[in-house]
């Protein structure tokens, strides 16, 4: 079947995800990548698949309506996958507004300019979806109830047999109430509210889905995997903040993409998915698990690295547990990730030491400017 589908964001980590396994699984599909191209989009990402047929690429701010309006119209597009947002909860402790206008005010423009498209058309929303991204954030906060951790009450076929444990006895689920706590998590509710309402009050035909933490190939190198990689790589010091306690489950990208796209086909309106991987690890024990990774494939000695751990200020208002229950998603859709978490975290340090060149582009000039700044004063 022939779609038009606008994918936002696209020249970021999840979304180049997103955009490649689309445009090699659907080449009946035409996929428009709409992208502002800030400091986290890198059209380096999707190098492989830029001169496919079925792939465009337009450079488009969210926030700008008219904008949106056109692009709706011109490619005529009967699919929305929403994930532009500004996404690092750092950056929106110094900067809120940016969140805002972006995650908030873009979502809205997007929604209406779809509603308006889409309404003018003599089927209306018929065959149409807006799919929107976003985050276990959200929720707020999970106690860490087990400190050592305790055996997971759930099993899928990927978890860890190593790390196959919980932190707690309670999970996010889809109805848990919303809490959030940083700029970024209340602008990301925010917008999920506002598709939510787009959906009662226009009836539009709209999905939310609220992941955990991802890791992988092409993310930006402020987040805590690809940073700590780097950073070993230069013997720069690695910043854990706080005491390193915190817990986050990781769920590889490509699962995450491969969940985006079963929802987006099969998944019902109105309805909300979890996404995660049954993956909970503490600070402190990834890091070491990376630094383990890092100094095997460089050939250094076991424990070479561990000097580089810098204890620091901790993030305010750090959430100290996040911990997605996604068996709704395993049980309606039948999607659960496919990796082990060991062969998640060596292909993705792999991929970082072997691609070293797409960080070198990154990390120079500017980015090295604000990561000093960002840095300077903890
Ligand atoms: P990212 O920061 O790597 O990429 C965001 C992309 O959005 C960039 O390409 C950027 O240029 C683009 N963008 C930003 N502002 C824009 C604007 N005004 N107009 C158009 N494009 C704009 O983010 P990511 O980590 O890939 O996250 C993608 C989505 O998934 C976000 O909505 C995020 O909230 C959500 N999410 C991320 C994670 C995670 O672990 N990274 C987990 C759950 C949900
Ligand atoms: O849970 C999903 C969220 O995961 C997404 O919605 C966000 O877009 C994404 O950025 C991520 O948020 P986190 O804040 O959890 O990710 P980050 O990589 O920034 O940090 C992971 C953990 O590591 C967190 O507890 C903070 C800590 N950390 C992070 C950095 C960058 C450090 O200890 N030192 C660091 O230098």
């Amino acid at each position: 079947m022939k779609r038009n589908i606008l994918i936002t964001g696209g020249a970021g980590f999840i979304g180049s995800h997103v955009v490649r396994l689309f445009v090699n699984k659907y080449p009946d599909y035409r996929i428009v990548n709409l992208d502002k191209l800030t400091y986290a989009g890198n059209l380096a990402n999707l190098k492989d698949i830029e001169d496919k047929p079925n792939y465009e690429f337009v450079r488009a701010d969210i926030v700008d309506i008219d904008e949106m309006r056109r692009i709706m119209r011109e490619y005529q597009i009967d699919g929305v996958i929403h994930l532009a947002a500004e996404s690092h909860v750092d950056r929106s402790i110094k900067d809120p507004f940016t969140f805002a206008r972006t995650n908030v005010m873009g979502t809205l423009s997007l929604l209406q300019a779809a509603r308006e498209y889409w309404e003018s058309l003599p089927k209306k929303f018929d065959g149409k979806r807006f799919y929107h991204i976003s985050t276990d954030e959200v929720y707020g906060a999970l106690e860490l109830t087990a400190p050592e951790g305790i055996e997971s009450p759930f099993t899928t076929t990927a978890s860890s047999a190593e790390h196959h444990h919980a932190y707690g006895e309670e999970f996010f689920v889809e109805t848990t109430k919303y809490n959030p706590h940083s700029p970024y998590s209340a602008s990301k509710a925010s917008s999920d509210h506002f598709v939510r309402a787009y959906h009662d009050t226009y009836g539009m035909p709209a999905i939310v889905t609220n992941c955990s933490n991802n890791y992988g190939p092409y993310q930006f190198p402020e987040k805590l995997i690809p940073l700590f990689i780097n950073n070993i790589r230069h013997r720069k010091p690695l910043p854990v903040y706080g005491k390193g306690e915190n817990v986050r489950d990781w769920l590889f990208v490509e699962d995450h993409a491969r969940a985006i796209d079963l929802i987006f086909h099969e998944g019902k309106d109105a309805e909300t998915y979890n996404i995660g991987g049954f993956n909970e690890w503490k600070n402190i024990d990834i890091i070491r698990v990376i630094i383990r990774t890092v100094d095997r494939l460089l050939g250094n000695p076991e424990g070479y690295s561990d000097e580089l751990i810098t204890y620091v200020t901790d993030r305010a208002g750090h959430d100290l547990r996040y911990a997605i229950d996604s068996r709704k998603l395993q049980r309606e859709l039948g999607w659960e990730p496919s990796l082990q978490f060991e062969e998640g975290i060596e292909r993705t340090v792999r991929w970082y030491l072997d691609n070293q060149e797409w960080m070198d582009n990154i990390t120079s000039g500017d980015y090295e400017r604000y990561y000093d700044e960002m840095y300077k004063n903890r």
